[in-house]
């Protein structure tokens, strides 16, 4: 991994997932979690200030290592203890059912095998447990859908791997969730890239 990957992209996406628009979708996300959350692709925190006081744990999983000290005055302001939990996503390193909600915001996007990392969720969820995501992805519009593959390939080598063009909802299904709840709605990023999938899907 070069410097832009390693320093300067988690400051971008520090700063670009930040905007007050963007704060506004997640404290919308993780309204509702509760108990010990495992959260996949913690990244820079962004979501910590957003977490209700009924959360008793966060385990945040990211390989990102600038990301972990970009959260650090956002875990020292919050009341929820904040624990890492292992660098990824695809191999979440606590035991079966250990979890009680888990919370995925701009992360699908970008892990390599995202089915991978929803069977991982799924597995270290309790029985019942209900994951919270809010992700952007593939548009319903067939014209933004065609930029989207167009754009894809160049924006995965500058976004560090983050695909524009993965269908979340059918993501979150074949990986086995029952999805209890979907909004799609646009954000005011340029379109391929601002089409959001925000919903709560329940471990069978
Ligand atoms: C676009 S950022 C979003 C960060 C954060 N979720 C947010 O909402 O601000 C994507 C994150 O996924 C993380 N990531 C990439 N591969 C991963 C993996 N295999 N497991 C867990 N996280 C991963 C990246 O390090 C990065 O922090």
């Amino acid at each position: 991994m070069g410097f832009y990957e390693r320093q300067v992209l988690p400051r971008l996406i520090d700063w670009s997932l930040g905007t007050p628009e963007i704060l506004a979708h997640r404290q919308r996300v993780t309204a509702g979690l509760a108990g010990a959350v495992v959260e996949i692709g913690f990244g820079s925190g962004l979501n910590v200030p957003f977490l209700p006081a009924s959360v008793t744990r966060l385990y945040g999983i990211d390989p990102c290592e600038v990301g972990r000290g970009l959260a650090a005055k956002r875990i020292a302001q919050t009341d929820v203890a904040v624990e890492f939990a292992g660098l990824d996503g695809q191999r979440i390193e606590l035991p079966d059912a250990s979890a009680d909600m888990a919370l995925s915001t701009f992360t699908l996007c970008t892990i390599p095998d995202a089915h991978a990392a929803l069977e991982e969720v799924k597995r270290v969820l309790r029985p019942g447990g209900v994951m919270h995501f809010l992700e952007h992805g593939r548009s319903p519009d067939a014209g933004v859908a065609r930029w989207q593959d167009r754009l894809n390939p160049m924006h995965r080598r500058i976004g560090g791997g983050c695909n524009l063009n993965r269908t979340m909802d059918v993501l979150v299904r074949d990986a086995g969730f029952e999805l209890i709840a979907l909004e799609n709605f646009s954000v005011s990023w340029p379109r391929p890239y601002g089409y959001m999938y925000m919903g709560r899907a329940r471990r069978a």
